[in-house]
């Protein structure tokens, strides 16, 4: 006990006088977190892991990408809330989902600064200089949200929309092939949706949670409409907070 939770207070501490982000935290993950990933991913998305593990590796040597979060994150107005070094967490099972199943059309609810926008935008351009366009639907309530994504390339594949997630998911006007939910993480927004968005999914669409370690709203709308579940926890690196995770139905 006294291990664990000296291990707890050191990266508590070390967090108080290092980090500038109050919520929404990033982090690398462990090693052996990131591995499982890749299987999480592999299974789900029916692809070899080493494929997988090929696309973390591209996420993770996208210095272009890098580049420009460091320059766009050091210009904003809220600089003074995001840390300097890019650390992408589970966001790069995102990335590897996206790549594996080459979706035409993403909708992500909740962008905040658009880390994981921009995240999604660089699959989605892989995908099209290989042949499978594809675009990104951002939704959030705040209309400062989305900022890490303005800039092309990245901002040539994502439309960001602003207002409550549930009357811009009821406005789409294209077929989903993949919904992540990140907004409003109350056990009824999230519920609320899953059920908005069920009329436009496109055949076979995939369906994600960033609140799996949380509720179990994804897993029961799997139940109710006949698809199978699987959710991932990851377990950051050398950071005090426990993780969150992906849930997926598909
Ligand atoms: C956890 S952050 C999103 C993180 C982002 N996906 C990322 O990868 O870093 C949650 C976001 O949801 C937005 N939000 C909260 N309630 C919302 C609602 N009802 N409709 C749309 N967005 C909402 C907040 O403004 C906030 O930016």
């Amino acid at each position: 006990m006294a291990r664990h939770d000296a291990g707890v207070i050191g990266s508590s501490v070390r967090w108080l006088f290092t980090s500038r982000e109050h919520h929404n935290y990033t982090y690398e993950l462990t090693k052996l977190s990131r591995e499982h990933l890749a299987w999480f991913v592999s299974i789900t998305c029916a692809v070899p892991v080493a494929t997988v593990r090929g696309y973390m590796d591209e996420l993770d040597n996208d210095e272009a990408l890098r580049d420009h979060i460091t320059s766009a994150t050091a210009a904003s107005a809220r600089r003074g809330l995001a840390d300097k070094q890019v650390r992408y967490a589970r966001r790069i099972g995102w990335y590897a989902i996206v790549r594996a199943k080459r979706p035409a059309h993403v909708v992500e609810t909740g962008v905040d600064k658009g880390l994981g926008t921009c995240v999604l935008a660089a699959a989605l351009l892989r995908n099209t200089a290989e042949g499978s366009p594809g675009r990104v639907t951002s939704l959030d309530i705040n209309p400062e949200a989305g900022y890490l994504a303005s800039i092309a390339p990245w901002s040539e594949v994502v439309d960001l929309v602003i207002g409550d997630s549930i009357a811009s998911i009821g406005a789409l006007d294209r077929k989903v092939d993949m919904f992540l939910h990140d907004s409003n993480h109350h056990v009824a927004h999230e519920r609320r949706e899953f059920r908005a968005v069920e009329p436009k999914l496109a055949p076979g669409a995939l369906l994600l949670t960033d609140n799996v370690t949380v509720t179990n709203v994804l897993a029961e709308h799997a139940e109710r409409t006949g698809r199978r579940f699987l959710a991932y926890r990851e377990t950051p690196a050398k950071h005090w907070y426990a993780g969150d995770g992906i849930g997926l139905a598909w």
